[in-house]
């Protein structure tokens, strides 16, 4: 095949000059610049060649501080900075078929849902997978790190997916104007201090037949399911799927809630 690996699942678009543009969210991953690695060390060793000694330093340090302390002003520095030095793709290749396997879940999850908000979105690389992947879709995404949303802005004008945009906002705070089909969260609905309270929220943004999906780890797995539910969600049986992480099996929770 001339070089060209076939990745499945394949996507083909007819884009408007009726040419036929093939897809798949391995190449759209790679346009953000994440790259798989099966060994931690040729992870470390790329960082190492790619990062400036001061940039090795500042993110040392800032890696330091939010494992100390996990706070949202911490994690929200945390963001801005990678955002700010452009070194979205180092931090996120650590997990990028987490990432991958993340948005192939949901992707699948919100056929025939067009109205979705992307809660935690980070660099919305995975806004835009959803966005691309149906071009029906009209795709909200928001993170706290407004310089995060910044890059994710730059991105999707770049790839000209014009089915999405970007919100700066505290999700504990506010939440988008409008009523979702689904509300999605990846790796993000176990990191708010009052959980409750958020989803309570969000469930007044979801279309009467909506659903909101987190795609989590044991054991925030059980109590988002039980957020889920004190909001007046009908919660599914939680399922799973596996995922590599420099070259070990990890597995992930799917939990659903829909609205009734
Ligand atoms: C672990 S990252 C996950 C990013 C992305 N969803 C993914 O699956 O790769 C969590 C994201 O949630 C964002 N976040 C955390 N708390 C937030 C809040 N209160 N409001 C909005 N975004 C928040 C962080 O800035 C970060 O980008």
């Amino acid at each position: 095949m001339g070089g060209y690996q076939v990745v499945w699942p394949p996507l083909f678009i007819i884009n408007h000059k009726d040419t036929v543009v093939i897809n798949t969210i391995d190449e759209h991953l790679q346009k953000y610049g994440l790259r798989h690695f099966a060994q931690e060390p040729g992870y470390y060793a790329w960082r190492v060649r790619t990062l400036s000694p001061k940039q090795v330093q500042d993110l040392d340090n800032i890696t330091s501080l939010v494992s100390r302390d996990p706070s949202p002003e911490n994690i929200q520095a945390f963001n801005d900075f990678v955002a700010r030095e452009r070194i979205t793709p180092i931090i996120q290749s650590m997990r990028a078929d987490i990432i991958k396997q993340s948005g192939l879940q949901v992707d699948a999850l919100l056929e025939r849902r067009p109205a979705v908000l992307d809660v935690g979105c980070a660099a919305g690389y995975l806004a835009t997978w959803y966005a691309f992947s149906d071009p029906r879709r009209h795709v909200t995404g928001v993170d706290f790190s407004g310089e995060t949303i910044e890059y994710a802005r730059e991105f999707a004008k770049q790839l000209d997916i014009k089915n999405v945009h970007f919100h700066s906002m505290d999700i504990t705070q506010a939440v988008p104007d409008g009523l979702f089909d689904a509300i999605v969260g990846t790796h993000c609905f176990e990191s708010f201090p009052d959980l409750r309270q958020v989803v309570g929220n969000l469930v007044a943004h979801l279309k009467s037949d909506g659903i909101m999906l987190s795609i989590t780890h044991t054991p925030h797995d059980l109590d988002i399911a039980e957020s889920f539910q004190t909001a007046g969600l009908k919660v599914s049986p939680i399922e799973y799927f596996d995922a590599s992480h420099f070259g070990e099996t990890a597995r992930f929770s799917i939990v659903i809630g829909e609205r009734l």
